[in-house]
């Protein structure tokens, strides 16, 4: 991990972020849980995203389908079939790896060392023997390239197996009645399932979308870099269907959107790129992912997909149950469109990588100068829609009614934001455990507070202070965290 990952993680443990899941007993890899402040985090982007896609747009709406479903949807889905990776075991350390990656990360070797040549064709031979699906050729591959296991350092290879990455588990507590049921991997077939409940109820015309925030479960061999791949995590997912043939078009729309929402999130343009897939999923008629240029380069946050009919036509198949729309809107030729299967846009975001990417865009680290000495600030520069806290409200001293006045305005301020009230130690130091979890603003109360009611107000970026009547809190706040 890179060093500065190595320090994002540590803020985001010591100041109540993200923690380890189970920590007292040494955590479970790949899983994590949110703390104090890294929920309203987390919250405040599902939030932006809810109201982004369903509120701004008449043509989409929400639904929230539960995690276990009717096995045969994975059927229809191609999860049970198609959702796998390479694996292969090392005999000596009897650890599991993706064989795929292990070869990605060998070419990488390869790169680094300046011989760009061999590293391109090593992708290019893995590329060709993942799409023949060729396991004894990516095992020949692991072998004829020396590849080592990390920990035993041999070259003890098992054959390379397709490994699914569904988690599993029984439903019904008698054994011989028990049937396997899957945690779902991914939230689109939720909204799939529930096409025509929506579609009908909501007497919906296409073109329109459904949203829908939950969990997903994938049992990742690669776990790393923190939030970013995780075996348990969020989706925020979204299905738009459309008339055939207008798919490109749509494709292109939400591209565009998805695009300027990250933008707007307060992540720089440059930062972000998109990244067209050459081997697409199992479902997939054209994809793009939405990279941002993590500490550990530029990675996937969002995907955009062209799904075709793929998903419906399966589950018009394996239910028996018709998937179609009537179009009622006339074609060129004056008539209804009549009968059809939809064509999907999906655009699916993973809420954790969203998490880790605000986080890392936000966390800064600058030298300021205090009389004579200088030192490290660090801060985080959260875009004040997603900061956890709004504003801090602090007494300069604890007596004379100080407290009482803070305490007021508080009140006052606590129905429309979340604010929070601090009366310990030095107010420099107050600043400071403001800045290391990203509260925009912090109100101090003093003694000319008492005399006409006005308080200083510090801007965490600039470290300005101004001095504003009390009345006027409420209009500032709300403006910087507008969206
Ligand atoms: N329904 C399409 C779908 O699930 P995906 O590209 O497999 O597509 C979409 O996943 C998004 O979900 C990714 O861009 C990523 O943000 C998030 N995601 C996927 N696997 C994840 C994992 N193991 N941990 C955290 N986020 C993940």
């Amino acid at each position: 991990e890179s060093t500065q990952l190595k320090d994002i993680i540590s803020h985001a443990k010591e100041y109540g972020f993200v923690f380890p899941s189970s920590e007292i007993y040494d955590g479970l890899q790949a899983v994590y849980d949110y703390g104090q402040n890294g929920v309203e985090l987390k919250n405040n982007i599902k939030t932006l995203w809810w109201k982004c896609m369903t509120q701004l747009n008449q043509n989409v709406v929400g639904i929230d389908a539960a995690i276990f479903m009717h096995p045969l949807t994975w059927k229809a889905s191609g999860h049970i079939d198609s959702f796998n990776d390479p694996m292969i075991d090392n005999k000596d350390s009897k650890k599991r790896y993706r064989a795929d990656v292990l070869v990605e990360e060998k070419a990488a070797e390869y790169e680094k060392a300046g011989d760009l040549d061999k590293a391109q064709a090593l992708v290019k031979s893995l590329a060709r023997l993942l799409e023949a699906e060729d396991l004894k050729g990516v095992q020949e591959l692991i072998i004829s390239e020396n590849i080592k296991c990390p920990i035993s350092g041999t070259t003890n290879w098992t054959e390379v197996r397709q490994f699914n990455l569904m988690f599993s588990t029984q439903v019904g507590s008698v054994a011989e009645d028990a049937s396997t049921i899957y945690l779902r991997p991914e939230t689109a077939q939720g909204i799939f399932v529930n096409f025509l409940n929506v579609q009908k109820t909501g007497r919906m015309k296409v073109p329109f979308g459904i949203a829908q925030i939950g969990k997903a479960f994938r049992n990742e061999i690669v776990a790393r870099q923190f939030t970013f791949r995780m075996r348990e995590f969020e989706q925020m997912e979204m299905q738009f269907f459309v008339r055939p043939g207008t798919e490109e078009e749509w494709y292109e729309h939400w591209k565009q959107i998805r695009l300027k929402w990250h933008e707007a999130m307060g992540i720089p343009a440059e930062k972000l790129r998109f990244h067209d897939h050459e081997k697409l999923a199992h479902y997939a008629k054209a994809a793009v992912d939405i990279e941002f240029d993590f500490p550990f380069g530029f990675k996937e946050v969002e995907g955009i997909h062209s799904r075709s009919d793929f998903d419906l036509s399966q589950h018009q198949e394996l239910s028996r149950k018709k998937q179609q729309y009537f179009d009622n809107d006339l074609n060129e030729e004056g008539k209804p469109f009549g009968n059809y299967v939809p064509y999907v846009i999906e655009t699916s975001a993973g809420a954790d990588r969203l998490f880790l990417m605000t986080l890392c865009n936000a966390f800064t680290e600058e030298e300021v100068t205090e009389g004579d000495a200088t030192k490290t600030r660090t801060f985080l520069k959260l875009h004040p829609a997603l900061a956890p806290v709004k504003a801090a409200i602090f007494p300069l001293v604890r007596k004379d009614g100080l407290p009482e006045k803070a305490l007021e305005i508080f009140d006052q301020l606590k129905y429309d934001f979340n604010v929070i009230y601090e009366e310990r130690d030095a107010i420099g130091k107050r600043y400071t455990r403001q800045d290391l979890i990203g509260t925009p603003y912090c109100i101090a109360v003093d003694y000319e507070t008492l005399e006409n009611n006005t308080v200083t107000i510090r801007d965490r970026d600039t470290r300005e202070q101004q001095r504003l009547p009390i009345s006027e809190l409420s209009r500032i706040i709300g403006d910087a965290v507008s969206f």
